[in-house]
């Protein structure tokens, strides 16, 4: 009790000082360092030095609390050097800088500022004095300031880079884009990132862990310490310990290894994820000088060349959805409530797992996936030493890789929904030669997937490449520090002769697209378990439809040839996607029709700024995602939702009712645990339908009147659901839902509030556009706009949106303050409407 008294103590005194703020981060010792910075946006030749100085004067530059973007507010540009394929949006030059004061309470104290992500070349300097500069702008990294530090003010600044377009395939956001955070520790304490709880085996009955522990003295006296490392369960009970004792010479690290056994734990699994807490504490002297907590969960996992994937012995498809880092109107941003609801939206359309494509994500998407039950396939680079765009982050890798691989791994790897480790994504040293950097941005996303010649791929006979042997070291590398678990990469060359494959370091064969090779997976790769690190690339518009349903919109035609269509959307009828994809169903037929298939990552989850495919400008976001850019599912999400939630009963009838009289509509239903459904249309059956064979929708082709559809599932002549759309008259008023009808009074707790056009009886105006304005009174503020148009370009921070197909989004978030947040929204000549939000 004593121990863990002290421990509160140091974060007490943590908190004190930094102004109340309770959240503490990835680290349980450290607390926020977000609040009361002061920005600037430079431009050279503004751009100087002198800003790190403490005696500038920063007066006029702006105040702001991080995390923070400044790309998600500026203007959107064709002429902005990111191009579309990075969103469009500006770039340049940052800075930031923050004065604080230590307490008298910290003397003696070793402190560390940790950043857990800045894009990019982030140059962090203490009272004048350079730190260093972090290139990768997805790497989280940290500084001990202590030698630097005086009494009375401090200023650390920080210049964040990201001027030098394009580096990235996708919008990466500019500027300290997730949280800081200060750690204030005893000289004698556990390292950053200082444990690794090794999960040796795992069982009902047991669970075997060695529990590594790097323990720092950097004072200048001989320590003997000891080290009581203890495993707490959900409800705060010590189901095992142990104590070592640690002798320390002046400024050394010691690795202290205890194993430990955890009787009957309760497994860590997607529908139950118990998480356990283990304790570190360094005694000196009978004093507690340091206690650590690494949050953990106990799990087995078994990947199988024909059986696939199981979790905890029991067999489990992984049905994945691969995700960008943006959070649409907040741009880079990292909220933990946006995050929160974006998995919620998956976990309900029935995905268990997600891959952080193509980079380090936020420690947040790590906590959320371990305490809602997601597993996740970790990621490291979009490209190696190859470029892919002319300043991306291949000019850094030969310098950093090994320290950005290692301190992903050390940082990530006590996570359970952690299942598999990915060194890279369409890296282009798959080939003997393969160049995409004297392409443009949009050339180079596109020319990815097109196929390389047999020239290109590795020597059956010859001895490793160049290439493979890099695979081996990154690979190698991973699994030193990570034995636990198997280690794959995102390839988009299926075949055996890939640098990547032929290199045998791969533990799992993980391909993107490319389906129809999917059958010689078992011959070409005897005995290598099987990924689908990418799957389907479906191009879709929320709320759009091209008829006839079953013409296929293969778009874009060629990669170098530029693509247009005066719709600048694509169908949302699962009857578009790019060349070297497949539609949803296509995908999902493959992946459930074969046990080795463990399963797949689909292009993507959600929208994301950038990579607009197959279209250029003014479209700046992508048309890939099952749920649009703001959040609202798109058709195809229902398809997932009847194959991924059998214990739900799905129906979901599209396209919306509101056509020309006598047009021919294509009526499509996605269905589950029923045999067939049947349509009405004004009470009138216009049939009841099976699936046709290898398919998992139903459809009619109707003339359309006006009124009201109503499809009805059946299973054994039982009804299971009814599902209607109806035609909708004049829009007549703005409806508000808010997605929380309470939020937490943090300063931080986001609520998501959609906006719909409707008529006189309540039906959506399924292609209304009118705009809304909205104003927000209380314990909130409006923190982004958005409709989930890809080719909007109205600004994400404003008060007004117009809305897109009906439908439009305002998030508000908390101002930090306890009571009542009420959102207005009006719109010329239609009825205003309101929601009211609780902060407690
Ligand atoms: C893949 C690539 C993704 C994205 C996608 C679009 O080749 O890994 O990052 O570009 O294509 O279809």
């Amino acid at each position: 009790m004593r121990n863990i008294l002290s421990g509160l103590i140091l974060i007490c005194l943590c908190l004190l000082w930094c102004g109340g703020c309770s959240r503490t981060g990835a680290d349980s010792r450290s607390v926020s360092f977000d609040k009361g910075w002061k920005f600037t946006l430079s431009t050279q030749p503004g751009d100087s030095t002198s800003f790190s100085s403490p005696d500038f004067d920063d007066s006029s530059w702006r105040d702001l609390d991080l995390p923070h973007d400044w790309a998600i507010e500026g203007s959107f540009s064709e002429d902005n050097p990111s191009g579309t394929g990075g969103g469009a949006l500006p770039g340049g030059v940052g800075w930031y800088r923050k004065t604080f004061t230590l307490p008298a309470s910290m003397k003696g104290k070793c402190i560390y500022v940790d950043f857990d992500g800045a894009y990019m070349n982030a140059t962090v300097y203490i009272n004048g004095h350079d730190l260093g500069t972090r290139p990768y702008g997805y790497a989280s990294f940290s500084y001990d300031l202590t030698p630097w530090l005086k009494p009375g003010e401090n200023v650390i600044a920080v210049r964040v880079d990201n001027a030098e377009q394009p580096n990235s395939r996708w919008y990466s956001g500019c500027g300290i884009y997730r949280h800081v955070w200060l750690r204030a520790l005893d000289p004698v304490h556990v390292a950053q990132w200082g444990t690794f709880v090794r999960q040796d085996s795992v069982t009902p009955d047991n669970a075997r862990l060695t529990v590594l522990t790097n323990v720092e003295n950097t004072g200048d006296k001989d320590v003997k310490a000891e080290l009581t490392t203890s495993v707490v369960d959900a409800d705060g009970k010590v189901v095992a310990s142990v104590a070592s004792p640690v002798e320390l010479s002046p400024k050394c690290k010691v690795e202290v290894v205890q194993p430990l056994d955890v009787v009957s734990p309760s497994l860590w699994s997607v529908k139950t994820p118990y998480l356990y807490t283990v304790v570190s504490e360094v005694n000196v002297d009978g004093v507690t000088v340091d206690c650590y907590e690494t949050k953990t969960g106990f799990r087995s996992l078994e990947f199988d060349a024909e059986k696939g994937f199981s979790l905890n012995g029991e067999r489990l498809k992984i049905n994945g959805v691969c995700l960008h880092h943006d959070a649409g109107a907040l741009g880079a941003v990292v909220n933990r409530a946006a995050i929160a609801r974006q998995l919620r939206i998956l976990k309900e359309m029935g995905a268990n797992a997600v891959r952080s494509s193509h980079n380090p994500p936020a420690p947040e998407l790590l906590e959320l996936c371990d305490s809602m039950g997601m597993m996740v396939m970790d990621e490291t680079f979009d490209m190696w030493r190859k470029k892919k765009t002319s300043h991306d982050y291949a000019r850094y890798f030969p310098e950093w890789h090994e320290r950005d691989l290692t301190d992903l791994v050390v940082r990530d790897r006590n996570h359970p929904s952690i299942i598999m480790w990915s060194i890279g994504n369409e890296v282009l040293e798959q080939w003997s030669d393969a160049q995409a950097d004297t392409l443009s941005l949009a050339e180079a996303n596109l020319i990815l997937n097109f196929g390389h010649g047999k020239d290109m791929l590795a020597d059956k006979e010859a001895p490793m490449s160049v290439n493979s042997l890099l695979t081996k070291k990154l690979a190698d590398m991973t699994r030193e520090l990570d034995p636990t678990r198997p280690v794959t990469a995102g390839c988009n060359e299926p075949a055996p002769g890939n640098h990547l494959f032929r290199s045998g370091a791969l533990d799992i064969i993980g391909f993107n697209y490319h389906d129809d090779w999917f059958k010689d997976v078992p011959k070409n790769f005897p005995g290598k378990p099987f990924i689908i690190t990418e799957s389907v690339s479906a191009l879709q518009t929320r709320g759009y439809y091209r008829m006839p349903s079953d013409s296929m919109y293969v778009w874009p035609e060629r990669w170098d040839k530029p693509f247009y269509d005066e719709s600048f959307a694509c169908s949302s009828y699962d009857n578009c996607h790019v060349p070297w994809g497949n539609t949803h169903e296509g995908t999902m037929r493959h992946v459930e029709d074969n046990d080795f298939i463990m399963g797949q990552f689909v292009w993507t989850g959600f929208d994301y700024l950038g990579e607009p495919t197959p279209y250029g400008w003014p479209a700046r976001s992508s048309y890939f995602g099952i749920v649009d850019l703001a959040g609202f599912p798109k058709d195809s999400y229902y398809m997932y939702q009847s194959r991924w939630r059998p214990d739900l009963d799905v129906l979901h009838l599209f396209p919306h009712w509101n056509w020309k009289e006598g047009q021919e509509i294509d009526v499509w239903a996605y269905f589950n645990n029923a045999d067939e459904v049947e349509l009405y249309l004004n009470g009138e059956s216009l049939g009841a339908k099976r699936p046709e064979e290898g398919s998992y929708h139903v459809s009619w082709r109707v003339p359309f009147v006006p009124g009201e559809l109503e499809a009805v599932s059946r299973k054994s002549g039982r009804e299971v659901k009814r599902d209607v759309v109806r035609t909708a008259s004049e829009p007549y008023a703005v409806r508000l839902t808010a997605d929380r009808s309470e939020i937490n009074a943090d300063g931080e707790d986001l609520c998501y509030i959609t906006a719909e056009i409707v008529d006189n009886k309540g039906n959506v105006c399924p292609v209304a556009d009118n705009e809304i304005e909205f104003s927000v009174e209380g314990a909130g503020k409006n923190v982004g706009v958005d409709n989930g148009s890809p080719v909007s370009l109205e600004p994400f921070k404003s008060d007004k949106r117009k809305a897109f197909n009906g439908k439009a989004l305002l998030i508000v978030q908390n101002t930090g303050k306890r009571g009542d947040i009420k959102v207005t929204a009006k719109s010329a000549g239609l009825k205003s409407g309101d929601v009211t939000v609780a902060a407690r």
